[in-house]
């Protein structure tokens, strides 16, 4: 057994399947750095980074994990150079169509996540065939992060509570729950940042609000199933006390 294949033994051994976090958010970071260290360009790491995604929706599929949001692009993305924006949209659109009889063999559920007018009305489409195509599986839910923006989530939530006439009095944390993309979308347990930034960078704003954060210094291409293990396994040492005292746990 390799060593690699020893410790992912030794994690999944160590694993309380009763305890795997429902949903986790991904900040897949660290493309273009993976890519500038190996002499190639960004696009590439981007492409690499695209290829990462089917072992660790595979493998937390298989764990019991529910729902998976990885953030792919953000609202704050647009401002990259076009060549780079063009890139990563012709790639998002190539995953989806690419992804969807193996995503739909899996038995995985599939949606985007974020700003959906100013997408590409093809993203959309091709998006929304997955969707449908998806919908009774019984698996975990992926949910694409693309224009993505937590701070935009919550402004566009706002907006569809003012026009649906709700006066002040009802406004509560349940409603505007109620009013965010997918609402039926539970709040992020566990929130993974690859390549070593400490920042959420506006990812799930309202949903993360009491996440257990990950920060790992792997870049995002070389995150698979063991690095994913390790970050469960420090989710499950954690103890989440939601404002309480540990004696009342
Ligand atoms: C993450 O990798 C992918 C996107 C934000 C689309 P980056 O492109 O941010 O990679 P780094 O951070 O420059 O290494
Ligand atoms: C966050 O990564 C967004 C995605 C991974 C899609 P960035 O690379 O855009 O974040 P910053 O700019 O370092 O905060
Ligand atoms: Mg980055």
């Amino acid at each position: 057994m390799s060593s690699r294949e020893q410790l992912k033994a030794e994690l999944l051994a160590q694993l309380d399947r009763q305890n795997v976090p429902a949903h986790i958010g991904i900040i897949m970071d660290g493309n273009g750095r993976w890519a500038k260290s190996r002499g190639k360009t960004r696009i590439h790491g981007h492409q690499e980074g695209a290829r990462r995604v089917k072992t660790v929706v595979r493998f937390a599929n298989d764990l019991g994990v529910k729902h998976i949001s990885l953030y792919a692009f953000s609202v704050e993305n647009w401002a990259r150079p076009s060549f780079e924006v063009s890139a990563l949209m012709r790639l998002i659109r190539a995953y989806i169509i690419r992804e969807r009889n193996d995503l739909h063999a899996e038995g995985v559920k599939f949606r985007l996540l974020g700003r959906m007018e100013e997408l590409a009305p093809e993203i959309i489409r091709q998006a929304n065939i997955s969707t449908e195509l998806m919908k009774d599986n019984p698996g975990l839910s992926l949910n694409l992060c693309i224009n993505y923006g937590g701070r935009a989530e919550i402004v566009d939530a706002v907006k569809k509570i003012i026009r649906a006439g709700y006066p002040p009095d009802e406004i509560s944390e349940e409603l505007i729950s109620r009013h965010l993309y997918w609402p039926e979308l539970p709040d992020v347990d566990l929130m993974v940042r690859t390549s070593g930034e400490m920042r959420t960078s506006n990812f799930h704003l309202w949903r993360g609000a009491y996440a257990e954060l990950y920060f790992t210094p792997v870049l995002w291409p070389d995150f698979d199933d063991v690095e994913l293990l390790k970050a469960i396994a420090a989710y499950q040492n954690r103890e989440r006390r939601f404002g309480k005292i540990s004696e009342q746990l």
